[in-house]
């Protein structure tokens, strides 16, 4: 089984103070964790600070997004040797916001994919689908569509570091969470993927998350789903006392 990754999502929230504060909140309720890692997303203007809290600490940091090419004239975008400098080992891509908002695709997102293992960053490559998609009965092909062509620039000694997160849009922000056998569901599928992509035992190490209004109150059993290996947390992880008790979330 590989080790659950607990990471926060904190979007668009947290100038500079507040980001501190938060991230000393979460690096000393983590003093105590080692059965699993812990990693929190800050905006982009919130990283250095958050870094040299989080330095020497059991928690790591990560991007939200990354541009492909390392350097160059592309205004407004930051890059995986950037992201790596700062200290991220991290970086999520593909959110669902980032697909509906800013024009992230399939194949925009299988270059940051690439770009992030180059720079030496484990990709967090989210998928999930909308609920007209779920409602129509095309939440597994929308999935694998996502996953397939989300990796085809990652090379094989790339997937050990690989985090793959299921996150429904229905889903995240909505308070409405995924019952843990629509995750699971989804979560096999995923998994059964990796194995058609990868040999079985580097498949079954690859962490799949779910995201999606994950709380303190339903963590417990979607952590007890065999095929969930963590969760990524947004709303909840701006808020420690939340955030904490999702990372020190009880195993059946
Ligand atoms: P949520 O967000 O926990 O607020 O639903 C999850 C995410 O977008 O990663």
């Amino acid at each position: 089984m590989p080790t659950p990754l607990l990471a926060g999502n904190w979007k668009l929230n947290g100038a500079r103070n507040e980001a501190r504060a938060l991230a000393e909140a979460v690096a000393k309720g983590c003093e105590d964790v080692d059965d699993r890692e812990v990693m929190i997303a800050p905006t982009f203007t919130a990283l250095c600070a958050v870094a040299r809290v989080l330095d020497g600490t059991k928690v790591k940091l990560g991007g939200q997004n990354l541009y492909w090419e390392d350097s160059g004239a592309f205004t407004g975008e930051v890059s995986g040797p950037m992201l790596a400098e700062t200290g991220c080992s991290y970086v999520i891509i593909g959110h669902s916001e980032r697909r509906q908002f800013f024009g992230d695709t399939d194949y925009s997102v299988a270059k940051k994919v690439g770009a992030a293992h180059k720079a030496g960053l484990a990709p967090v490559l989210c998928v999930g689908e909308t609920l007209e998609q779920r409602e129509n009965g095309a939440t597994l092909g929308i999935v694998e569509t996502q996953l397939r062509h989300g990796l085809v620039n990652l090379p094989q000694q790339g997937y050990g570091a690989l985090v793959v997160a299921y996150e429904p849009v229905w889903a995240i922000g909505t308070g409405e969470t995924a019952t843990p056998e629509q995750a699971e569901e989804v979560h096999s599928a995923i998994r059964g993927i990796l194995e058609s992509i990868l040999d079985g035992e580097k498949a079954a190490g690859v962490r799949i998350l779910y995201g999606g209004s994950v709380k303190p109150s339903n963590i417990d059993e979607l952590m007890a789903c065999p095929n969930i290996n963590g969760a990524l947390v947004g709303g909840a992880s701006l808020d420690a006392e939340d955030f904490l008790s999702i990372v020190h979330y009880q195993e059946s």
